[in-house]
């Protein structure tokens, strides 16, 4: 990937802009997907893709239902828009609450968004909780988050042939580790694709960003590995931690999640022995916790070495 975009860069050519359809880039991405191209668009990250997705299809007003806490990017555009964002807390935020978001429907929901895997809890739905949440939605968009994808392999594309309110969003950042370029992408029908089309601008999302998401896909061997290394060091990382009376939740991602007593004292003491954790009591149902992502075997251990003398 390094040596694709190095090449690009090399060959000059930056008055040009990028190829305004990403076609390239959506070749292999229909590939790897198994969608059509027309059912693909790329975009500056998937945040991109969640803000003209709320953008396209949300008015003040609007109902807008997130299974929380989850990442906050809808949330924060809804309420932009003016839209009534209701956070649906489950009694156990680390298990699916499809039920729940049914019972939450109203006839102006316009978009139900929900992570799978979730960041941060790891919670995950199953591909009928997510095709019953779609059937219930009177007139909205069902929104599968799904920039940790890779980690969990198992998606919700599948199910856009028989519910046409889905739409799944992707990210670069992630499994292919390609966050500073910014680049994701969204899988929908056409009738939903044609809508988030018109407020698209095709000369967004930049040539290197292209070159680089394509070069990657050309290499998924390369990204399979990253997985698998990540995956061997959050089970050693879990282990660790259990073995040293901690409670954790082992997310299917690159993260875990740790209890403690006083989560904003943890990660005081964590920085000053330059560990960086992120504190979550903030979200709704999740006091008590913080969340670790998982890096390389050395920085697990530096870690594990900080959090024993903290
Ligand atoms: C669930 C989730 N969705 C989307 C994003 C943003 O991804 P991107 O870098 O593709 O905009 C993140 C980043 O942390 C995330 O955790």
């Amino acid at each position: 990937m390094r040596e694709a975009v190095a090449e690009f860069v090399a060959g000059g050519g930056f008055n040009w802009y990028a190829d305004p359809e990403a076609r390239a880039l959506r070749r292999r991405l229909a590939r790897y997907t198994g969608r059509s191209a027309g059912e693909i668009q790329v975009f500056n990250g998937s945040d991109a893709a969640l803000e003209h997705l709320v953008r396209a299809f949300v008015k003040a007003g609007d109902h807008v239902l997130l299974s929380a806490p989850c990442y906050d990017q809808v949330r924060v555009l809804g309420e932009a828009l003016g839209a009534r964002v209701e956070l649906s807390v489950a009694g156990d935020p680390f298990r699916a609450d499809v039920g729940r978001l049914v019972r939450r429907l109203e006839p102006r929901t316009r978009i139900v968004y929900l992570c799978n895997p979730n960041n941060p809890t790891g919670r995950t739905y199953s591909l009928r909780g997510l095709a019953r949440l779609a059937r219930a939605i009177p007139a909205g968009l069902l929104v599968v988050d799904e920039a940790y994808f890779e980690f969990m392999g198992r998606t919700a594309a599948s199910l856009l042939d028989a519910h046409p309110n889905l739409v799944v969003t992707r990210s670069f950042s992630k499994a292919f580790g390609l966050a500073g370029l910014r680049i994701g992408y969204l899988l929908a029908r056409r009738p939903v694709m044609r809508v988030v089309e018109r407020i698209r601008n095709g000369k967004d999302v930049g040539a290197v960003a292209q070159v680089a998401a394509a070069a990657a896909l050309d290499d998924l061997g390369a990204m399979r590995a990253h997985v698998r290394d990540v995956a061997a060091a959050r089970r050693r990382l879990v282990r660790a931690l259990r073995a040293g009376g901690h409670t954790v939740v082992e997310a299917p991602a690159n993260f875990v999640l740790l209890r403690t007593a006083d989560p904003a004292g943890l990660v005081r003491r964590l920085l000053r022995r330059g560990v960086s954790v992120r504190d979550q009591s903030a979200m709704p149902g999740l006091g008590p916790w913080v969340r670790v992502t998982v890096g390389s075997h050395d920085e697990c251990a530096r870690f594990l070495a900080a959090l024993e003398s903290a």
